[in-house]
């Protein structure tokens, strides 16, 4: 896609401006992720100047949590690469997010009042998320609605709010967007969940099989656990490392309860929704970011 390449260039463009060679460098060092918020602006807003700044803040947002985000999950690999902090050290990936949170917020700072509102406490809102998901990490989360409240968070807010802004500089209907991106941002990370466990390290490009080590009981999880007469079977094997046995195990009584059946389905339902707030809209373009975000594979 030609467009993203003008996301990318920006993003280049504005790093430079900082003036730090290092800076530059660790750029180098992300490697290209699937940039499908900024697919989301660009087919709300298609391609002009507004709209390639928005991607570039968001796409810079992003990166930022996910540098944070590594440090935090404690995660070797990112899109296939060596994660920077296992690159480098858990400094340097806070202090480069740090950076590109704030060339994002400085470029805020200069667009739509209104747009530069939406991202900016979607931000916080992401934070908040990212802090609620550590501390759901401490005990065994049997919670639906704490699980929903903190995905909605961390993950849906950003997504959430790049589609109002989007429809900001379209001039379309801000609260049907923001409707779609959030439910869109749901099912997102609940597909993001399940992949965790479907996928390999090798297709996703970083840790597979991690979130139940790292005490984050996501929705296959609580699905499961909520279904097993047994709870203390999966309870044992909460934050351990697993071996070979214990994942299959695992694996096998996620089928036998249709634990992971029915995440894949929660997921769907939340991507229908999303479209059905569009249904007034000539949104073809949109359904097939939907079904494309729910339906991948990494
Ligand atoms: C990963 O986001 C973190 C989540 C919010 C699930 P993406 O899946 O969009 O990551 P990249 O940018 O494509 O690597
Ligand atoms: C999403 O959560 C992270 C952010 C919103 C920053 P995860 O921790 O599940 O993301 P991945 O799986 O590492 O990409
Ligand atoms: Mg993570
Ligand atoms: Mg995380
Ligand atoms: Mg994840």
């Amino acid at each position: 896609m030609e467009e993203l390449n003008l996301v990318k260039n920006r993003i280049t463009e504005l790093v430079k401006e900082c003036n730090d060679e290092k800076c530059l460098v660790l750029l180098d060092k992300l490697a290209q992720g699937k940039m499908i918020r900024s697919k989301l602006i660009l087919k709300i807003a298609e391609v002009n100047d507004e709209s390639i700044e928005l991607c570039a803040v968001v796409e810079m947002i992003h990166a930022a949590s996910l540098l944070h985000d590594d440090v935090i999950d404690e995660a070797d690999t990112r899109r296939g690469k060596p994660s920077i902090n296992s690159l480098y050290d858990n400094k340097t990936s806070i202090m480069f997010g740090d950076i590109l949170y704030s060339i994002a917020f400085t470029r805020l700072s200069q667009m739509d009042k209104k747009i530069a509102y939406e991202v900016s406490s979607a931000v916080t809102k992401l934070s908040i998320g990212e802090m609620i998901d550590v501390d759901l990490a401490d005990t065994f989360n049997t919670s639906y609605d704490k699980y929903f409240d903190m995905i909605y968070k961390k993950t849906a807010s950003l997504i959430e709010a790049s589609a109002k802004a989007a429809a900001l500089i379209a001039k379309k209907d801000e609260n049907k967007y923001a409707l779609y991106g959030k439910n869109l941002g749901l099912a997102f990370q609940m597909i993001d969940d399940i992949l965790d466990i479907t996928s390999s390290s090798e297709t996703l490009g970083k840790p597979a099989m991690h979130d139940f080590y790292e005490g984050k009981v996501t929705i296959p999880y609580l699905l499961l656990h909520e279904r097993l007469d047994n709870k203390q079977e999966l309870e044992n094997l909460y934050k351990i490392q697993l071996d070979d046995n214990q994942i299959s195990w695992i694996k096998e009584k996620l089928q036998s309860t249709k634990a992971l059946e029915d995440s894949i389905s929660m997921a769907k339902k939340l991507g229908l929704e999303a479209i059905d707030a569009l249904k007034d809209e000539n949104s073809e373009d949109l359904i097939m970011i939907m079904k494309a975000m729910i339906e991948r594979e990494f």
